[in-house]
């Protein structure tokens, strides 16, 4: 089996993240959304691996390479415009040949895995299996109506009257058969070739099409409150380490990782955190649920439940919370006294205390 991996998109609702980074690449506990997603794909037991980019193309290659650190092959595919789930099949044609694969939404994080579901395709070998998770409101997503047994009666995309709640959440796996429905169908009404209209044409044609339900944790990356509740998430399963300095007044509680060459002086760091390489963490009160990048400056500085990405530097700054600092952004005291000096990025979101 195969992996199609799918990084385009313009990630609108990251801004201004998205910006100046592809929204792939947003670290979760210190990993890019993307290497999660590849290391989910290597514990398939499958190792070549097609990416899906779009003009964010080099920065992806540049940050994933050839895949080795995650255990895979990658392959690059490029999409000059974003036309749909069901347009990626069909210009990796070529990568995918005869075989069948998995195709993984890139900003989509699944961290119980999908291996028994992966399983039960090779066994089984239906020509479509879908994977769902039950979501309060269905209607922003494709749309699964299953018979007593699990198979797929209908699938639509973005209903406005959903007739069950089970979301299609970015994982499928197919047979060869969905190359003559990727080829078969017309773009929808937001000009995209939908991969669910493709699932549904082999429906329509007879076809076995089943689903399984996902039921571990599960979240599409697209915005910033879910970047932070999955860094939470993923927070909350690590194991102390500390690798890096931790001087001798300076306090650790929880699970706290200090990754090689940060250094931690006269600060407070409540786990579950993590502190990244180069990091300098001085008189401050880190976390809970906080993962800081690497080479970041933390001066009298009080932050909490947030993320901050590579060189970032806060100082004198008390009481930051749910916040997440794009890279080499700077925070810090006004050189006059009473007032506040803002530059800031399009779409950037700044709230302070009332
Ligand atoms: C896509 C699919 C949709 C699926 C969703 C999962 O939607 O078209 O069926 O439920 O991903 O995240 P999009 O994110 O393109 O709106």
């Amino acid at each position: 089996m195969k992996a199609l991996v799918l990084s385009g998109g313009l990630g609108t609702r990251l801004r201004p993240f998205s910006f100046s980074m592809p929204k792939q690449l947003i670290p979760v506990a210190n990993k890019p959304v993307l290497e999660h997603v590849l290391g989910n794909i290597r514990s398939l037991g499958v190792t070549e691996v097609g990416i899906i980019v779009g003009d964010r193309g080099q920065e992806i290659s540049e940050a994933i390479g050839d895949g080795s650190r995650s255990g895979v092959r990658v392959t690059y595919i490029e999409q000059d415009t974003p036309k749909g789930l069901a347009h990626t099949v069909i210009l990796a044609r070529e990568f995918l040949g005869d075989d069948d694969f998995v195709m993984y939404l890139g900003d989509n994080m699944l961290p119980a895995g999908v291996a028994a579901i992966a399983e039960e395709f090779t066994t089984h070998r239906p020509a479509a299996q879908v994977v769902v998770h039950k979501v309060e409101d269905p209607r922003a997503f494709g749309v699964a109506e299953l018979g007593p047994d699990g198979e797929v009666q209908r699938l639509v995309e973005k209903p406005q009257q959903p007739r069950s709640d089970l979301a299609l959440i970015g994982v499928y796996f197919f047979t060869p058969a969905i190359h003559e429905a990727v080829a078969s169908i017309e773009a929808s009404a937001r000009g995209e070739l939908e991969i669910t209209d493709a699932i549904q044409w082999l429906v329509t044609h007879g076809a076995d099409v089943r689903a399984s339900e996902y039921d571990g944790y599960w979240k599409d990356t697209g915005r910033v409150e879910d970047v932070l509740e999955c860094n939470r998430y993923l927070l909350d399963q690590l194991e102390s380490r500390v690798d890096g300095t931790v001087d001798a007044t300076s306090v650790l509680t929880g699970a706290v990782v200090v990754e090689p060459g940060a250094r931690v002086v006269n600060s407070r760091i409540e786990g579950p955190a993590i502190i990244g390489p180069g990091t300098v963490v001085e008189n401050s009160h880190i976390g809970p649920y906080t993962s800081i990048g690497r080479d970041c400056r933390l001066h009298r500085t009080h932050l909490d439940d947030s993320i901050t990405l590579d060189g970032a530097s806060v100082a004198d700054v008390r009481g930051l919370h749910g916040s997440l600092i794009g890279r080499s952004a700077s925070i810090g005291p006004s050189s006059r006294t009473a007032v506040h000096r803002l530059v800031v990025g399009d779409y950037t979101r700044v709230e302070v205390a009332a």
